[in-house]
């Protein structure tokens, strides 16, 4: 007798059609904040495919405050006047209930911005009652497997507040966004040699996504046409490594802020995207990217708070690259951050 297999091979013969992938089903998309810079840049970016793929159709649920209901409306209204084909529906609210009812996937962008002289303590209280509230809606509305990543700052501090009050969600599938400053150090060995972006790999963002964070060239490789060489090698200048590039990294936001009167929106949405697509399409082969994940002791760096370390991903997991050698001067920089992080989880721990 014929197996159902291959009769439903035969008739395929007949009617390729029936060998057609079934259209896939949408993934609902939460963007907080959208209402913002980064919020409007973003949007758009998912709704291309950028994020989850170019096949892949989209929900986007967006989140802001009553006040920028008005604007929020507008940009719901700018993504219909798009014709995107792959966006199948626009949810806009202020209502967080609503806005995270179903998700699996959440950019959480919004929160309590920093303005000018305000002290960290008083940014994290701010931030650590929205983040509260949101954690509660992302426990009881969102998909189970929901995937968060946090862009708000103080982004790695935020990211531990919603892993403590969404207890439906698991731990490792809370993060908080260092790609845009992974991304800035890839950018500025590149400029230094010449080459192109697209050709270096490898770097790191050790720590908070803060002025504290170290950004690390000293594994990263770049491809030539004589074979992979490492950046520390075509560097082969120590001092630039450690010193300019260093600072380069930690201060490239406030020098677009300086130069634009406002904070990187567009290389922001850009980074978010990055992450989550490598999350959950996985990373290439033989590369890491950063990514700020609740930290399991690796490479000394104390557990219980959100730091960025170098990952690789794979079917839709991430896992912390081990076995790298830490110097005695990288070591002492990734302290100094983890002792920051430390600070802001007690601060937080003040107001919860
Ligand atoms: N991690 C990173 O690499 C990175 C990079 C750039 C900016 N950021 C941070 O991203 C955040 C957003 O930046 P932006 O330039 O888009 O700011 P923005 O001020 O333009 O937009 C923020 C939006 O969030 C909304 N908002 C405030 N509280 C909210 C709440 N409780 N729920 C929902 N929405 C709320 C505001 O109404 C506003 O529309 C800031 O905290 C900024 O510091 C992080």
């Amino acid at each position: 007798m014929m197996s159902s297999n291959s009769l439903f091979q035969r008739l395929a013969k007949w009617c390729p059609w029936l060998l057609r992938d079934e259209p896939k089903k949408p993934v609902k998309v939460l963007v907080t904040g959208a209402a913002g810079q980064i919020g409007y840049a973003i949007v758009a970016m998912i709704a291309r495919g950028l994020m989850l793929g170019a096949d892949q159709p989209v929900v986007l649920h967006l989140l802001d405050l009553p006040v920028a209901a008005n604007a929020l409306n507008g940009v719901r209204m700018e993504l219909i006047d798009a014709a995107l084909p792959l966006l199948r529906g626009v949810v806009a609210t202020s209502d967080e209930a609503e806005a995270f009812k179903g998700v699996n996937v959440a950019i959480v962008i919004g929160g309590w911005p920093r303005r000018d002289g305000m002290e960290r303590k008083d940014l994290i209280s701010k931030n650590v009652t929205i983040y509260k509230s949101q954690a509660s809606a992302l426990h009881q509305h969102a998909a189970p497997n929901c995937k968060v990543l946090v862009v708000a700052n103080p982004a790695n501090t935020n990211a531990l507040v919603l892993k403590e009050f969404a207890p439906a969600i698991p731990a490792k599938n809370i993060t908080c966004l260092t790609r845009l400053d992974h991304n800035r150090a890839l950018g500025q060995v590149a400029e230094k040699l010449n080459v192109h972006v697209g050709d270096v790999k490898n770097a790191i963002i050790w720590g908070n996504h803060s002025s504290t964070q170290f950004p690390d060239a000293s594994h990263a490789t770049v491809s030539t046409d004589r074979g992979e060489r490492p950046v520390r090698e075509l560097i082969a200048d120590e001092i630039w490594l450690r010193e300019e590039f260093v600072t380069d990294v930690q201060q490239r936001g406030a020098a677009v802020i300086k130069a634009r009167k406002q904070s990187s929106s567009l290389s922001a949405a850009s980074a978010a995207c990055d992450h989550m697509r490598d999350w959950i399409l996985g990373t290439p082969k033989g590369t890491w990217v950063s990514m700020g994940v609740y930290s399991d002791g690796s490479y000394g760096v104390p557990e219980g708070v959100f730091f960025s370390f170098p990952v690789t991903c794979e079917k839709g997991e991430w896992s912390v690259v081990q076995g790298l050698e830490i110097d005695d001067f990288a070591r002492s920089k990734m302290e100094t951050s983890a002792t920051e992080l430390k600070e802001e989880k007690s601060i937080a721990y003040e107001f919860l």
